[in-house]
């Protein structure tokens, strides 16, 4: 068998191999496409740049929905050839967070469990034409996806049209990973079967109708790798205070030695909370997340790590050199589900998972802040953070206490924007150390936040303002006029105090 017999195993498909460009005509102006591709991984990478350089000669608007950010540059492109009207759910670029808070794009920051949900629903508009990676289309013409499931599946089965892109350098190995289970329809909607992070409950390929793929196009490609940073002093002590932590959980008999399944967000210090569990005693982790970094194949390696459940896989450039010749071996302890399935809010609640995200800012009263600087410029979105935060066993957010070389101070009075409302936290972790506000009260919260978690530079004027707050009275004591003096100094000065 040729290398193409091999990726396209259904014969009567291969006559539908065309070109980048020209499958990207099958893209028009007011469209709604459903790409592939979830934090820089599998996304479709020839259709999408041919769009763009179409769009040199011949504008277009689309709305452009994936599983979450795109690798290879491709929002950035997309965003300079000014094709995106419209982007849901997740991104992570400079140049389109520019288009987006300059109000060109509109950009719906949504929960990612939530997307397709909407579109099985037609209460957001349909997917016309859906462009997914895949590593293979199977004898029925099943489409294998590569290195993220994210919301693929449904994009595929939901559009009117889909083009494959083969990428014959995406590892055949991958064959075998993905987990594709798609939620019945209401009213008669049955459990979602997964009952731990190794269940396996669906089809390892997309079941599309062959006569449904309109274009194959064949790409080499590979994937970005992830943009994070080696840890540093700060997310080293915000690692250790968690570990201490959950040491202590450990002693009181609420967890044993293997934690609960651990869900952790994207980003440099989740990835380094992650990898300081390394030097901890506890073994046989799992995990049941959306993104697998660089900490999820370092424990597997330090054998700490047991099994690892999520959409995709974004590793740096040293650890996909290492990782991916050795998939076969990965193989078993690994699975790729869409992102509905491994965010699903059932099976996050069943589970029972210990939830790792960041903040960008919380407040005294554990209200925190993920998404908008300064409340109105748009960072990421919110990801899968609300997802898992709301329906955790643990609900945790990490963040270093002082951000731009201490101009700002992480905890503030009051959040200038709510990702997750104080009902959704229980854990505050800085490298000042860690706030366990469970069962507390907004006034006792506030203490043990004031107490553990703020920059020492910070410490009085928060103290103050809680003091003067407090004496005003209320459940959850403000000075309103003042609440969000903090971020107007910032924003006129540079600096917030
Ligand atoms: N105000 C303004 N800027 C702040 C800030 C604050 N309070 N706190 C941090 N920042 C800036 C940092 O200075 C840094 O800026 P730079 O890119 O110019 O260097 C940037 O925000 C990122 O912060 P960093 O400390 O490097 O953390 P990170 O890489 O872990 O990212 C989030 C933090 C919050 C942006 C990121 O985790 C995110 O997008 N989260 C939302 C999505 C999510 O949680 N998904 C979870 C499921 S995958």
């Amino acid at each position: 068998m040729t290398q193409l017999e091999t990726r396209i195993r259904n014969a009567a498909l291969r006559d539908r191999v065309v070109s980048a460009d020209a499958a990207a005509r099958l893209i028009h102006d007011g469209m709604v496409v459903g790409m592939s591709g979830f934090t820089r991984a599998g996304e479709a990478k020839a259709v999408p740049m041919a769009l763009a350089e179409r769009a040199k000669t011949d504008p277009l608007k689309i709305t452009l929905m994936t599983g979450a950010s795109l690798g290879n540059d491709l929002d950035k492109t997309l965003a300079e050839a000014h094709v995106l009207s419209r982007r849901i759910p997740f991104m992570s670029d400079p140049a389109l967070r520019r288009a987006i808070n300059a109000g060109e794009v509109m950009y719906v920051d949504q929960h990612l469990s939530e997307t397709v949900e909407m579109l099985r629903t037609r209460q957001i508009p349909g997917v016309d034409v859906a462009v997914i990676e895949a590593v293979a289309i199977t004898e029925t013409g099943g489409i294998v996806p590569t290195t993220s499931v994210g919301n693929s599946a449904s994009f595929a089965l939901l559009a009117d049209k889909v083009i494959v892109e083969i990428n014959l350098n995406q590892p055949a190995e991958l064959e075998g990973l993905h987990d594709i289970f798609i939620p019945t329809y209401r009213p008669n909607r049955m459990p979602i079967p997964v009952v731990s992070p190794e269940s396996r409950v669906g089809l390892p390929f997309i079941p599309v109708p062959p006569e449904k793929i309109a274009a194959i196009v064949i790409t080499e490609k590979l994937d970005s790798s992830s943009t994070i940073l080696d840890p540093d002093d700060e997310t080293r002590a915000i690692a250790g205070h968690l570990t201490d932590f959950f040491l202590n959980e450990v002693r009181q008999g609420r967890l044993d030695n293997s934690l609960a399944p651990l869900q952790a967000g994207i980003g440099t210090i989740a990835n380094a909370v992650l990898h300081g569990l390394i030097d901890s005693p506890f073994h046989d982790l799992k995990m049941y997340s959306e993104v697998l970094q660089d900490s999820t194949f370092d424990l597997m390696a330090a054998g700490k790590m047991s099994f690892a459940s999520g959409s995709s896989i974004t590793l740096s450039a040293a650890k996909y050199a290492e990782v991916l010749p050795r998939l076969a071996e990965f193989k078993p302890k690994l699975i790729l589900r869409p992102q509905e399935i491994s965010n699903h809010p059932e099976v996050v609640r069943r589970l029972g998972l210990i939830c790792i995200n960041t903040a960008l800012e919380f407040d005294i009263y554990g209200n925190v802040n993920s998404t908008h600087v300064m409340g109105t410029q748009m960072m990421n979105g919110i990801g899968g953070s609300g997802d898992f935060a709301r329906n955790a066993y643990l609900s945790v957010f990490v963040t270093k206490s002082i951000a731009k070389g201490g101009a700002i101070s992480s905890v503030v009075p009051m959040v200038s924007h709510v990702d997750h409302t104080e009902h959704d936290v229980d854990i505050l972790v800085t490298e000042q150390g860690l706030a366990d506000l469970r069962g507390l009260a907004p006034r006792e919260r506030a203490k043990v936040i004031l107490a553990n978690c703020v920059h020492p530079d910070w410490c009085p004027a928060l103290a103050d303002y809680l003091a003067r707050a407090e004496a005003r009275g209320g459940h959850t004591p403000h000075l309103l006029e003042e609440a969000l003096s903090w971020h107007v100094r910032l924003r006129d000065t540079g600096k917030m105090a």
